[in-house]
């Protein structure tokens, strides 16, 4: 049998989240502050937070790419891992939810490391292509619709170098992607991801069952 991953009732669940990461207080409060809006699940945890500032440390990351931004917090985790002369390209279609992001950057002291372009993700990454960025980044973090996921992948691969990182949010899409009679266009959409991420040897790969799931594909 598979082996299982072991399943975290509430007691375990606040364990983790006692012990799991180190937040700054800017983080904890911008946490704080996005669970009481009505899409605040769409933030990643505080746990999820650490395992990127981990990755982005473990890869050298100086050059990086968020794809979904929404109230910031994984944009400033992010940043606060990152060297002085560190960036971060933000893309988001969100005025609204990414002028709180903004507040929490300034109080952080890391809003110089973010440049945030406001516009269909899709159209940053090209422009970034265009504009000769290919194999300038080292990280990626992919949480934005997920129709689009197959699309940025491809751009990140290109945006990224070798030996460059890029984590996909939500590959578990809350349990759906198991459940046979779940035939909705996002839960197809991250299927199909799945799939092609499990057959492409252009990276090395690992679905981490943290959060909501959250794929590294490592590229050769
Ligand atoms: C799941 S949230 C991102 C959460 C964020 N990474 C965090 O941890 O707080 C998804 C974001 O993607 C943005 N988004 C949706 N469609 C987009 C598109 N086509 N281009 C850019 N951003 C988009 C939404 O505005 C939203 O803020």
């Amino acid at each position: 049998m598979t082996a299982r991953t072991l399943p975290l009732d509430d007691r375990l669940q606040r364990y983790v989240a006692a012990h799991g990461a180190r937040e700054t207080a800017v983080q904890r409060e911008l946490r704080r502050v996005t669970q009481r809006m009505p899409r605040a699940s769409m933030q990643i945890g505080a746990v999820q937070g650490a395992l990127l500032q981990v990755l982005v440390r473990a890869v050298g990351a100086r050059r990086c790419l968020e794809i979904g931004t929404f109230t910031g917090y994984s944009a400033l985790t992010v940043a606060l891992a990152l060297p002085k002369d560190g960036r971060i390209v933000c893309c988001d279609v969100s005025e609204e939810w990414t002028a709180i992001a903004r507040r929490y950057w300034k109080r952080a002291g890391v809003a110089g490391k973010i440049d945030l372009r406001i516009a269909p993700a899709l159209e940053t990454l090209d422009a970034l292509l265009r504009q000769g960025k290919a194999g300038r980044f080292d990280f990626a973090f992919i949480d934005a619709d997920k129709a689009n996921y197959a699309n940025y992948y491809e751009r990140c691969l290109k945006l990224v170098r070798r030996g460059g990182l890029i984590a996909v949010d939500n590959t578990l899409w809350g349990g759906s992607v198991a459940d046979a009679r779940n035939k909705t266009v996002d839960t197809r959409a991250i299927r199909a991801f799945n799939r092609k991420l499990l057959g492409d040897r252009r990276v090395d790969i690992a679905l981490v069952p943290v959060g909501d799931g959250m794929t590294l594909a490592l590229r050769r």
